[in-house]
């Protein structure tokens, strides 16, 4: 590791990795939503500029507005642009646009069905992507409606937004419908969390160095913190947000998952399967919540007015516009893995919106030395610290302790090694979304969670849920522009330890 920088990149959009996927037709279901327009159309763009996808792929909007393939074009070219990391190249986004079409269909009914037969079936062997952009109430029927259609062909796959369900038995019951056209292998459940680079990262650390694995452990590791803190509120999304809830929304995918690569086993090889099942194991050793573990272990929360980077900001239940509201923006949780490796080793979780900062990190904290040799004017020794930033910024940075320089005795004090990506790799990073679509056309589902995945994370969330209503735990407040309720300082105090809000402290 080193802070300067190499003077050129070593990767780049157009460098040999890019390789050009085979042939493709990505039908978007809720083609003109907000997901689509923000980041599915311009992460194909991306792509698209890089060379990766083929003369002749066609990108298919499915919607109930009866818009043609014109229409489509200028709608993308009004919401979709403006959500590209640079002003595109005129020239190639006109490209990408004559890549677009759009069927109005409906789901619900035999509506368009046959119109989106007629586009697709002249070229049967070509990979087709379902993206299911939808209501996950949706998934199962138009699957149906695919079969019925004639349009699942060996090559075709779907592709499965969160969330999966509102609890087990929800989950339960997508699968099963989903898994009654798709066989499993087609089946792609997007976590785009597992897309970021820096999550991928975090395999290379631990897996492709010899320097962390003997320190990978209960002996070495003190304890793990995994904060995602957003200063978002809940934007336009209100009504869905109060029906999920922070736990559902974040903790029960995106966090896990971190707290699954952070934790699992060496697999024996990249491979869909291999890393599947480490995830699994993990996801498996989560100590259960009982009732009595909920008071002491979880905290939930939900902000009220106050001011982000100066600005005032409305509290949830106004930005909701209801007058009340108990539906959780802020969730800090103490977790444990009970295994070998694990055992003893709070893993301690945390998002919010409208937080201080944005910013994702995951933190390893290191034991101290066992014994201290130098004299008390020396300083403190600080207990090594690696962290890994998701967002902004993305790096890695390992604290360690030196001397201070200069004569005069021999005083300690902490040196931070810092790996930032975007000086030692180039500026441009793609969007998780870019990695995992095309992942999805090369059938490439490691990146993507199994069935028995999104179920066993279900089976553990399930009681924290239902333990805050049996229990009636408060949704306690925060102040917007803080790091959340108290209670979630107190939390983490309690055990002895802090959260560290600022890298670097
Ligand atoms: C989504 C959640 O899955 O992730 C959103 O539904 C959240 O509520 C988003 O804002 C955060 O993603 P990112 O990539 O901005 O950290």
């Amino acid at each position: 590791m080193s802070s300067s920088p190499t003077p050129a990149p070593m990767w780049s959009p157009a460098s040999p990795q890019a390789r050009q996927v085979d042939c493709f037709d990505f039908v978007i279901f809720g083609g003109t939503g907000d997901l689509s327009m923000r980041k599915l159309l311009p992460s194909l763009f991306q792509r698209d500029v890089a060379g990766q996808i083929p003369a002749g792929a066609r990108i298919i909007g499915v919607s109930r507005s009866p818009l043609d393939a014109a229409a489509f074009r200028a709608m993308a070219d009004e919401q979709a642009r403006p959500h590209l990391h640079d002003t595109p190249d005129p020239a190639a986004w006109a490209t990408f646009l004559t890549r677009l079409d759009h069927v109005r269909v409906d789901a619900l009914s035999e509506d368009g069905w046959p119109a989106l037969a007629a586009l697709l079936t002249p070229a049967p062997d070509r990979i087709r992507a379902y993206y299911l952009a939808t209501a996950p109430g949706l998934f199962g029927i138009i699957c149906q409606r695919l079969q019925q259609a004639g349009l699942v062909t060996p090559q075709a796959r779907v592709v499965l937004e969160k969330p999966l369900g509102h609890d087990l038995a929800s989950a339960r019951a997508i699968n099963a419908a989903v898994g009654a056209v798709f066989a499993e292998h087609q089946i792609f459940r997007i976590d785009h969390y597992l897309g970021k680079e820096t999550v991928q990262n975090l395999l290379a650390l631990r897996f492709a160095n010899s320097l962390f694995e003997p320190l990978w452990n209960a002996r070495y590791i003190d304890h793990v913190q995994i904060s995602v803190a957003e200063t978002v509120g809940v934007e336009k999304r209100g009504e869905f947000y109060d029906q999920t809830g922070a736990l559902r929304d974040m903790v029960q995918n995106h966090l896990l998952q971190l707290l699954c690569l952070v934790a699992m086993e060496p697999p024996s090889h990249m491979t869909q399967d291999a890393v599947r099942d480490e995830k699994l194991k993990i996801l498996r050793a989560l100590r259960p919540m009982t009732a009595a573990d909920l008071a002491q272990s979880t905290v939930r929360g939900q902000y009220r007015p106050g001011a982000i980077a100066g600005q005032a900001v409305d509290g949830y239940v106004e930005d909701l516009g209801r007058p009340a509201s108990e539906t959780e923006t802020f969730v800090a949780l103490k977790a444990e893995v009970c295994n070998w490796r694990w055992a003893g080793v709070p893993f301690y979780l945390r998002t919010g919106k409208r937080l201080a900062r944005r910013t994702s990190e995951i933190i390893i904290q290191f034991r101290p030395p066992p014994h201290n040799i130098f004299p008390a004017d020396s300083g403190p020794v600080q207990p090594n610290r690696l962290v890994v930033r998701l967002q902004p910024d993305e790096g890695i940075t390992l604290h360690l302790m030196g001397k201070d320089p200069g004569p005069g005795g021999l005083r300690l004090r902490p040196a931070p090694l810092n790996l930032s990506f975007a000086e030692t790799y180039g500026t441009h990073y793609p969007d998780a979304y870019e990695r995992l679509l095309l992942d999805v056309v090369r059938g490439n589902s490691t990146l993507f969670m199994r069935r028995d995945e999104v179920e066993a994370a279900w089976q553990w969330a399930e009681p924290i849920l239902s333990g805050w209503a049996g229990t009636h735990q408060p949704v306690r407040p925060y102040a917007a522009g803080t790091w959340g309720p108290s209670a979630a300082v107190a939390l983490i105090e309690r055990d002895g330890r802090t959260w560290q809000d600022d890298d670097g402290l």
